[in-house]
């Protein structure tokens, strides 16, 4: 199924249920085309995961909710116990895809806790697909509503940096970072947005760019190696990024370079904000404890098909870096934008909840 670009990012859901299936937007072909994918098997939910044909950690959460949505559709048992098995198993599978983003996580125990909880199968079936689909329709409005607190922090005429992609496309619409971007424009202020390539995936360039531009935003593209002379050349006011895992104390885990961008915002006296739903937060691990992402070479060694190292060469390459507190002037949340020092006002969020 292939749609022309003309529509609308902000009004696309990047992942969504229809007449019991899965459809997404396949991602690694973005900016080239709008192609959307269709799953009936929660394996190939898990394979779409693991490709980075979804990607971003809400979107990530949500697919893996349609993903045991799918499970408990594919399951032929007559029995409550078989059946909760049989999502036990599905829930591993699409665990196991991307270790870092707690939002997958958060999104498979909330379904199974609801699967738990029906007492005959015809009822799990219904109580799972429903809750599944609330978690997508949830996520657009908290992305809203944090949109909202967070575009107080911003400027009329700022221009705000951001990295990866943390729009629209890595949630089920409207975004958390470029949510917050989204919400300043909509309160009447105008912005413009440099946006980052961040390699090896591009999904700076391939995404976010994509994303803004088709939204009418004024938005440059750099290469994440401009960042120190952007900074220096006072052409950033603020910067903004999502999160992957956000642990008690406000050790921020995001796409990898996101922790040298902080640091030179600090150096430069810029402020620095994270934007990320309380599904992000892990208030249980150490930051020491929570997997770092390492990907394939292949991501490196080439851009596309075309290849830009020497056969052989060996590669490092996490996905995903942390961004210690001390870096971080705020995060902004739906339940409000904690401070530092984090370790209390984090926890203050959650007991409001
Ligand atoms: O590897 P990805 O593309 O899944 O990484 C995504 C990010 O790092 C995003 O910044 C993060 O998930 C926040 S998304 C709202």
């Amino acid at each position: 199924m292939e749609e022309s670009l003309t529509k609308t990012t902000s009004f696309l859901r990047t992942v969504e249920w229809k007449d019991n299936k899965v459809v997404m937007i396949d991602q690694t072909k973005l900016p080239n085309e709008l192609v959307f994918v269709e799953y009936d098997d929660y394996n190939q939910v898990a394979d779409a995961i693991r490709t980075l044909v979804v990607r971003g950690a809400p979107a990530i959460g949500v697919s893996g909710a349609f993903g045991l949505a799918l499970a408990v559709l594919q399951s032929k048992t007559t029995t409550k116990d078989r059946l909760i098995s049989d999502l036990e198993i599905a829930k591993q599978i699409l665990f196991e895809t991307r270790p870092t983003a707690i939002n997958l996580a958060w999104g498979l125990d909330q379904i199974m806790n609801i699967a738990k909880s029906g007492d005959t199968v015809e009822q799990i079936k219904e109580l799972v697909i429903n809750a599944a689909k609330k978690m997508a329709d949830d996520d657009i409005e908290i992305n809203k509503t944090m949109g909202k607190i967070g575009s107080i922090l911003f400027d009329n005429n700022d221009t705000i940096m951001t990295h990866c992609n943390a729009g629209a496309l890595a949630t089920v619409a409207y975004g958390t970072a470029l949510g917050v971007i989204r919400a300043t424009r909509e309160s009447g202020k105008k912005v413009k947005i440099i946006a980052t390539e961040t390699r090896p995936v591009q999904q700076g360039s391939r995404l976010t760019a994509f994303e803004l531009k088709h939204d009418g935003f004024d938005v440059s593209l750099i290469p994440d190696t401009a960042v120190g002379y952007s900074m220096a050349n006072g052409l950033v006011d603020k910067v903004i990024v999502g999160a992957d895992r956000i642990v008690k104390t406000g050790h921020v885990f995001n796409k990898i370079g996101t922790y040298q961008i902080a640091i030179m915002a600090k150096q430069h006296e810029i402020p620095f904000y994270v934007a990320a739903p309380l599904s992000t937060f892990d208030m249980k691990s150490d930051a020491k404890d929570v997997i770092i992402e390492m990907r394939k070479g292949s991501e490196v060694t080439g851009i596309g098909d075309k290849k830009t190292a020497p056969d052989g060469i060996n590669v490092i390459n996490p996905a995903f870096d942390i961004t210690p507190p001390e870096l971080i002037s705020a995060i902004i949340t739906e339940k409000g934008v904690a401070k530092p020092p984090y370790e209390k006002s984090i926890k203050k969020l959650f007991e409001a909840n």
